[in-house]
């Protein structure tokens, strides 16, 4: 077993922040183009003691691969404490950093950690006006394998039935499970 296969056995053995965040202030999808997986990000702000809004805590969910979980388990690491525009200059290189250079068929699995992180980001960073859209997934880790969001690929084919793959949303009210 390589030393990039055991860092990533040992993320998922136990993902961090794992799961949806009841009162997260912005959640990101993004689906990948290259594997048709996909994940999701919940965000929560604070302040710092110097006033600055950073990010308190990040969370996920994944219809991915184990690389994409041991990701997005370190990634939400990272960046808790960056403000949106330290994290946004986060590449998918840097968010993986832990777990050592990703071969190359494995780059677009960080890149989907990536692309989830800026959607859930952005809209703080760009002041824009996002579509709210009711989440109905169900949520509870079932199937074997943690991560694993039952509804969560037919509630994104549903966001991205205008042609568009990536999709912005922003939390209603706690998804029970
Ligand atoms: Fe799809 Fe890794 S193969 S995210």
């Amino acid at each position: 077993m390589s030393d990039l296969q055991k860092r990533i056995e040992g993320a998922i053995a136990s993902p961090k922040n794992l799961g949806e965040m009841a009162d997260a202030d912005s959640v990101g999808t993004m689906g990948s183009a290259d594997c048709g997986d996909m994940l999701r990000m919940w965000v929560k702000f604070k302040e710092d003691a110097s006033g600055r809004k950073v990010i308190d805590r990040a969370t996920f969910q994944t219809f991915g691969c184990q690389t994409a979980i041991a990701v997005a388990s370190v990634a939400t690491e990272l960046v808790a404490g960056k403000t949106v525009e330290e994290a946004l200059e986060m590449s998918g290189e840097d968010l993986s950093a832990p777990l050592g250079p990703l071969p190359p068929m494995k780059i677009h699995c960080a890149q989907l950690v990536e692309g989830a992180l800026r959607s859930a980001l952005m809209p703080q960073k760009d002041g824009e006006e996002t579509a709210s859209v009711e989440l109905n997934a169900t949520t509870s880790a079932v199937g074997g394998q943690a991560g694993v969001v039952p509804g969560l690929i037919d509630q994104f084919r549903a966001d991205s039935s205008g042609g568009e793959k990536k999709v912005r949303l922003i939390l209603k009210k706690p998804i029970q499970g």
